[in-house]
């Protein structure tokens, strides 16, 4: 599609043709919404042509329809939102599929507490409800404020919204002066189904699932609509808390009924594996007459010290896990296999499907994963779905789990056509023509084209211009696609060499097709603002294999600073070394990402693109963790011999987020060493350097854990 022209380089002929040209769109959208009970653009789509709409509308009032969309009720932009920032990170949970991850769960507790296997540990074990959590916020016993999640530090301000649901009291007696109450917004069926039948008689929107219908009631800017939504809220959490509500979850969750919020009736206390899955077990089966929607059971550990010890490691707790309930299934032909090349060069074999329709949600691609899963092996050789391949034009079934990308799951043979060949995985990438090898021991076969893979190049623009990375307004995929395609645009730092290139000149973005004066310069602009970014989003945005958005932020809290980060990549290139042990030593860093971190570094042409993005760019250092008042902030601790109460993992973790170093060796630059019985050349060697010397107890004191 050709790149719309900035709305204030739009004529009025234009802008009028657009308009009605929208007002299909949204009417077509909104139409197999409703009939369809299946939307066919994604939501983001739809916010962005209303949004579009808007702006047009914005410029010209006069040109504005009479049946402008923006006078129909849809799902309001974000931006419509003030943003809020959590006093306490809002998390997900870790999610569990079989029996074992359960058994395994409580093993890793164990293991990370330091408990014998027989040491008895009780766990909550309560439905997880499928709607969407909300933070409320309580100071002196009034509600100030709700948000909801979004990001998980920052969320949408809905206070006026949350005021309307019955089951959100708006005072409470005898509450810590601060309480965050977290819990979940949802609509039951019958209320669902009510409302939809409201919907269609007034000509409105026909929401496709419960949870879409309480997301949408809950994210109204008017609240009087809001109002009019049977929306339901259970209390299962909280965040801030002036002072503790117990001391386990039970009597937590109790505190929070006795103060008048819901929660879940079905919550019960269980000792152990066998009574967690039992319970699990008895909550599936309620689950059809629950009368509002479940995707599976979350368990807890009960006691609050212990959640405590636990902690979390970047986005979810350690001390809780969902264990979700089968997907949702559907059968479907499959057209075609294409293979799609990432930013990582993985050859990653796409599903087209024909369209159907999976819990509420129009499915026509599905991820085949790989090449052995497609031939019917796992990495390990052994056979899956009973050895069957899958061919193209199988029938084949089609699952979606949670909001991941639906998978195709099983093949029926009954169905497979005649003359269906088994499908070849390409050897040669389908983008460069390069040669796409598979490492051992890895599932996934790449390209080796690097950077001369228009794919790889092009896929690892698009990450760099993402939201979570550089997040540069005016340039989107669509963008950096054509810039790349004409070579305007081959590699990050070109980006911030636009202007210079094409802002005067022969050749000028102005004059390009989709620009203007306005939005050219709009674009240099925006360019120019982002020369000054985060440790985090930088690192994030360079696309390094598994480095994700959350670790970035966690080693750019670590190192601080950009400089201080290459020299320690610099000093880990070869895997080993002290700057590599400080790397894996990171809470959240595992060895692949850590090799996959100093490898991109250390790999001449990634390095040098790199550096000549950087030599662009003020990096603005990461604020390390809080650590005022911590008495061993920027010290170098080392653990040695037995800890009797806590495990080593525990001690690091807990050293570290009060700023300390924890090293293995004793030296001249260790400041302290903490030895428990059995210490030895460590401890010896620590004495022989002067460097002070505590016991187990001894440092529990000094950091205030006695
Ligand atoms: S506890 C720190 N309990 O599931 C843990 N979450 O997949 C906070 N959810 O974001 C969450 N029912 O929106 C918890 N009984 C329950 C839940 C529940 C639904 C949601 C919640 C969370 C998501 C994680």
């Amino acid at each position: 599609m050709a790149q719309k022209p900035a709305v204030d380089d739009l004529t009025e002929a234009q802008a009028t043709e657009e308009l009605a040209d929208l007002a299909q769109r949204l009417a077509e959208a909104n139409t197999a919404y409703h009939t369809e009970d299946a939307p066919a653009i994604t939501d983001a789509e739809y916010d962005a042509l209303k949004s579009r709409n808007a702006a047009i509308e914005a410029r010209f009032p006069h040109l504005k329809r009479a049946d402008s969309p923006s006078d129909q009720v849809g799902a309001a932009p974000s931006e419509a939102f003030a943003k809020v920032t959590h006093a306490v990170r809002m998390l997900s949970l870790a999610n569990a599929f079989e029996d074992e991850d359960i058994t395994e769960f409580d093993t890793r507790i164990r293991r990370y507490l330091g408990l014998a296997g027989d040491a008895k540990l009780t766990y909550t074990a309560e439905p997880k409800i499928d709607g969407l959590s909300l933070s409320l916020r309580y100071e002196s016993g009034k509600l100030v404020q709700a948000a909801t999640r979004g990001d998980g530090a920052v969320g949408e301000n809905v206070t006026a919204n949350a005021r309307t649901i019955d089951d959100i009291p708006v005072t409470l007696k005898g509450a810590p002066d601060v309480l965050e109450i977290r819990g979940e917004v949802y609509m039951s069926h019958a209320d669902f189904e009510a409302l939809n039948t409201r919907q269609a008689e007034k000509g409105d929107k026909q929401f496709a699932n419960p949870r879409n219908a309480a997301a949408g009631s809950l994210r109204q800017l008017d609240s009087s609509i809001t109002r009019s939504r049977p929306l339901r809220f259970f209390a299962y959490a909280w965040g801030e808390v002036s002072e503790p509500l117990a001391d386990t979850q039970m009597g937590a969750i109790n505190r929070l009924s006795d103060l008048g919020f819901q929660t879940n009736p079905l919550t019960a206390l269980c000792d152990g594996p066998a009574e967690m899955l039992a319970q699990y077990a008895k909550i599936e089966q309620l689950r059809a007459e629950l009368g509002y929607d479940i995707d599976g059971v979350v368990y807890k550990l009960d006691d609050l010290a212990l959640q405590a010890r636990l902690g979390f490691r970047s986005t979810t707790p350690r001390w809780a896990i969902a264990h979700k309930f089968p997907a949702e299934l559907a059968w479907t032909r499959l057209e075609s296999i294409d293979i799609q090349v990432g930013r990582t060069g993985a050859l990653s074999p796409v599903a087209r499907l024909t369209p159907v329709t999976v819990g509420g949600v129009v499915v026509s691609n599905a991820t085949l994963h790989n090449e052995d899963y497609i031939a019917g092996r796992d990495s390990k050789g052994n056979e899956i779905r009973g050895g069957k391949d899958i061919r193209e034009g199988d029938w084949v079934q089609v699952y979606r789990a949670g909001d991941v990308i639906p998978k195709v799951a099983d093949v029926d043979l009954s169905k497979r056509p005649d003359g269906a060949e088994p499908y070849t995985f390409p050897e040669t990438c389908p983008e460069c023509g390069s040669e796409a090898i598979r490492e051992e021991g890895d599932a996934v076969r790449r390209c080796t084209g690097g950077l001369i893979c228009p794919a790889q190049a092009v896929e690892k623009l698009k990450h760099f211009v993402s939201r979570a990375a550089f997040d540069i307004e005016g340039l989107g995929a669509k963008q950096v696609e054509q810039f790349y395609r004409d070579e305007w645009i081959k590699e990050p730092a070109d980006i911030f060499t636009l202007e210079e290139r094409y802002g005067s000149g022969v050749k000028q973005l102005k004059n390009r097709e989709g620009w203007g004066e306005k939005s050219a310069k709009n674009l240099f602009e925006a360019v120019e603002e982002k020369r000054n970014i985060p440790f985090g989003r930088l690192l994030f945005a360079l696309g390094i294999r598994h480095v994700g958005e959350q670790a970035s932020n966690l080693i750019a809290r670590f190192y601080g600073s950009w400089d201080d980060f290459t020299a320690a990549m610099d000093s880990a290139a070869d895997c080993e070394g002290p700057e590599w042990e400080r790397l894996l030593g990171i809470d959240g860093v595992g060895e692949v990402m850590a090799r996959s971190l100093v490898t991109a570094f250390a790999q001449e042409n990634e390095r040098e693109s790199i550096d000549r993005l950087t030599a662009h760019l003020n990096v603005a250092e990461a604020a390390r963790p809080s650590t005022d008042g911590s008495p061993v902030a920027g010290k170098t601790v080392v653990f040695t011999g037995t800890l009797e109460k806590m495990t080593r993992a525990e001690a690091k973790a807990r050293a570290e987020a009060l700023g300390a170093k924890v090293s293995g060796s004793v030296s001249a630059k260790t400041d302290l060493v903490v030895a428990g019985p059995g210490a030895g050349s460590k401890a010896k060697k620590a004495e022989e350097l002067g460097v002070e010397i505590i016991d187990e107890d001894g440092w529990l004191d000094l950091i205030g854990q006695a």
